[in-house]
């Protein structure tokens, strides 16, 4: 007992003697336990002994010793003092750290904006705004539709840029486009849909996400205007298209594909699911109106703020038809009780202040000069690799010769710190040889050298 009483003094002296912050002695015991310095069970003195070996006032100990059995590192029983808890059956150790992801010289996936040109001080500012005036109410349980003036605001904005006819009672708020897409998914489930047809060359991580709630996600193949919609075969009644700016491929669902692809889902009670991932960031060609607002009784539609603002928001919103909505939210409802309002109350100011256009305009000007960047370096270092779907969006797809293993060029590149993912992975019917690269994280100046040393490897 004496030699772990001084095990505890020598633990804790350096935070006592250090001085000026109260709660030192409190974090020092609280590592201490979660180290398994201190044995579960380890009776500990009492507060007026310890407060005398670490020379601080024994208010100091009482507090650290109520807080810690607050939170459960140590129990306290009258007659028996207080002791390091055994309950969780071992040294309580801290979770065991995530290994850093590979540290790749040039990370070239796709998917990500520039999260460095986060709007940090607008978005600070907007929740600064929304905490001030949101009634207390806002702070109870969330309406699990979403926070109604985000959709009023949302609303408004995908009519003015997307041309999506919706109100906001159609809108469901989300945790990104992959929620969106997950609830649709049940909810298709419960009537009766058993497969769902999907792009090919498509999202890989989609397929999981559709497989989860009981679906069959049946490939259906691309060409250079979109999905083939001949393709889609009998037993399926919904599909998930990227319309505006096909992903992977960056084609755009052209306007007879468009007409016979909402024929399909009505001559078969059946549901097109728009996901409108990236149509923000258009370079060279006019903006296409959202399929939604050719059919709103057909179509569900999905987008985040993951392409535009940051992944980490984790805020995306279904439009759905009016058929959809209430199994859609009785469902938000089931799985979590709806999104947190306070970063839909901060995006639904950014909106309404004009930030999230303004935001834009900058990001978009400088996605424009990386992927030009990453176009005319191509053009130098590697003629013979043609890019595809280069109108729009955050990435392109190089296209190899017919013959080379893009597998194995994208290995090549990852021996070399380089991440460019191989199109084979994201195709399972089979395509030409290519890589698909995100080109907006990363600057021009970076591009142009790491094009460079693409062409150096490759040769
Ligand atoms: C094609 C496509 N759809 C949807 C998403 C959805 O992402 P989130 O759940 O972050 O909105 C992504 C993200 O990479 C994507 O690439």
């Amino acid at each position: 007992m004496t030699d772990n009483w001084t095990t505890l003094r020598e633990l804790l002296l350096p935070a006592a003697t250090a001085g000026g912050r109260g709660r030192a002695v409190e974090s020092a015991l609280r590592t201490a336990i979660r180290d398994g310095q201190l044995a579960p069970g380890l009776r500990l003195p009492s507060s007026r002994d310890l407060a005398a070996q670490l020379g601080v006032a024994r208010g100091t100990v009482t507090a650290a010793y109520g807080q810690l059995t607050a939170e459960g590192y140590l129990t306290a029983r009258r007659g028996s003092g207080t002791s390091v808890a055994s309950s969780l059956g071992g040294p309580v150790t801290s979770p065991t750290p995530v290994p850093p992801a590979r540290p790749w010289r040039y990370d070239l996936r796709s998917g990500l904006p520039a999260l460095s040109e986060f709007p940090r001080a607008e978005w600070v500012a907007a929740t600064r705004s929304a905490l001030t005036e949101l009634p207390d109410e806002a702070l109870g349980y969330p309406d699990p539709a979403g926070l109604l003036e985000l959709r009023a605001e949302l609303t408004a904005y995908l009519g003015r840029v997307r041309a999506v006819s919706a109100s906001a009672e159609d809108m469901v708020i989300t945790h990104g486009g992959a929620e969106a897409l997950s609830m649709m998914t049940a909810v298709l489930r419960t009537h009766g849909h058993t497969a769902i047809g999907v792009e090919d060359p498509g999202h890989p991580g989609q397929l999981d996400l559709l497989r989860e709630p009981g679906l069959r996600p049946v490939p259906i193949p691309v060409d250079a205007a979109g999905i083939v919609v001949s393709a889609l075969p009998q037993e399926v009644r919904a599909v998930v298209v990227t319309a505006a700016h096909q992903f992977p491929l960056g084609v755009a669902l052209n306007p007879a594909r468009r007409h016979a692809l909402l024929a399909w889902a009505r001559s078969r009670d059946g549901l097109v699911i728009e996901d409108d991932y990236d149509a923000e960031h258009r370079y060279d060609r006019p903006a296409l109106r959202a399929m939604q607002a050719m059919d709103p009784a057909r179509v569900a539609y999905l987008g985040s703020v993951s392409k535009t603002l940051a992944p980490a928001l984790r805020l995306g919103w279904l439009v759905l038809p009016p058929w959809l909505r209430a199994a859609t939210v009785s469902r938000k409802q089931l799985t979590d009780l709806g999104c947190s309002p306070l970063p839909q109350a901060a995006f639904a100011r950014l909106l309404r202040g004009g930030g999230y256009d303004r935001h834009l305009r900058r990001t978009r000007t400088a996605y424009r000069r990386r992927r030009d960047a990453l176009l005319s370096a191509v053009a130098t270092h590697l003629p013979s690799w043609q890019p595809i779907g280069v109108a729009a969006g955050l990435h392109v797809v190089l296209r190899l010769p017919d013959g080379v293993e893009d597998s194995v060029v994208s290995q090549r590149l990852a021996d070399h710190g380089i991440h460019a993912p191989a199109l084979s992975g994201y195709t399972r019917l089979g395509t030409y040889p290519g890589l698909v690269l995100g080109y907006a994280a990363t600057t021009p100046d970076r591009l142009r050298d790491v094009v460079r040393e693409i062409a150096a490897i490759a040769r």
